[in-house]
């Protein structure tokens, strides 16, 4: 997508992917990435997701990437935090606490930036990129952020029912982008389309989330 697309869907307010609360994969899942707190854990197109939120509440480093400034601007209120902002390059880098989200593109990160990472959270991150971009995408996170184990929540659906994004990311695409650098375990698998009501309204009968454990192969 162009960046024009999702500067859009801030500016109206278009944003059916944000969760009023963390993501349940979290709770079930996030400690069988196996990097204790203070690590940091990098949370690619991040938007003003709650999900960083409860990584900081576990006593994480959270370092975030997102194109719009005002996702960026809407995070640090809804944590009731004034953050502090630098200009590196073409980012504006926004920190407080816990937090530093980097404004601007994911593929224009300096590789400083993620020298600390130590592990990745990935919820409509890679399903908010369009096929093309995807293999980018999954080899960019081996290459940029080395060692760092990912948990990756993935949608799948029939795509004859709707068009993305969120893209549909089954299985086998998620093993063919992520099998030749990272071995895969499947930590879960449901059809959760009756909690999605938006994607109900798109025309989903059904939406199949699978969230993944990816560890770096040695
Ligand atoms: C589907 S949303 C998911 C946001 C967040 N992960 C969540 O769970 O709420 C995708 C986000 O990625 C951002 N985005 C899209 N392409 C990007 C890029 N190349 N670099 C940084 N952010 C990007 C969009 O602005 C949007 O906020």
């Amino acid at each position: 997508m162009e960046p024009s697309f999702w500067h859009e869907r801030w500016q109206k307010g278009d944003i059916g992917f944000h969760r009023d609360a963390a993501h349940a994969a979290l709770d079930s899942h996030w400690r069988a990435v196996g990097v204790a707190p203070p690590a940091v854990v990098f949370v690619p197109l991040c938007g003003k997701s709650l999900d960083m939120a409860w990584l900081a509440g576990k006593g994480y480093r959270v370092l975030g990437v997102e194109l719009s400034q005002l996702a960026v601007d809407a995070f640090f209120e809804s944590q009731n935090l004034t953050p502090s902002t630098r200009q590196q390059g073409t980012f504006a880098v926004s920190t407080a606490g816990p937090f530093e989200l980097w404004c601007g593109d994911l593929f224009a990160l300096p590789a400083d930036a993620l020298r600390e990472v130590g592990a990745v959270y990935d919820r409509a991150s890679l399903v908010a990129l369009p096929p093309a971009t995807q293999h980018a995408y999954a080899d960019w996170l081996s290459t940029m952020t080395g060692k760092a184990p990912i948990l990756l929540v993935g949608l799948a659906y029939d795509e004859a029912e709707m068009d993305g994004p969120p893209f549909s990311v089954p299985q086998s695409r998620v093993r063919e982008l992520l099998s030749a650098n990272y071995d895969l375990d499947v930590l879960s698998d449901a059809d959760v389309i009756e909690a999605n009501v938006g994607m109900k309204k798109r025309g989903l009968t059904a939406l199949q989330e699978t969230v993944y454990r990816a560890r770096r192969k040695t």
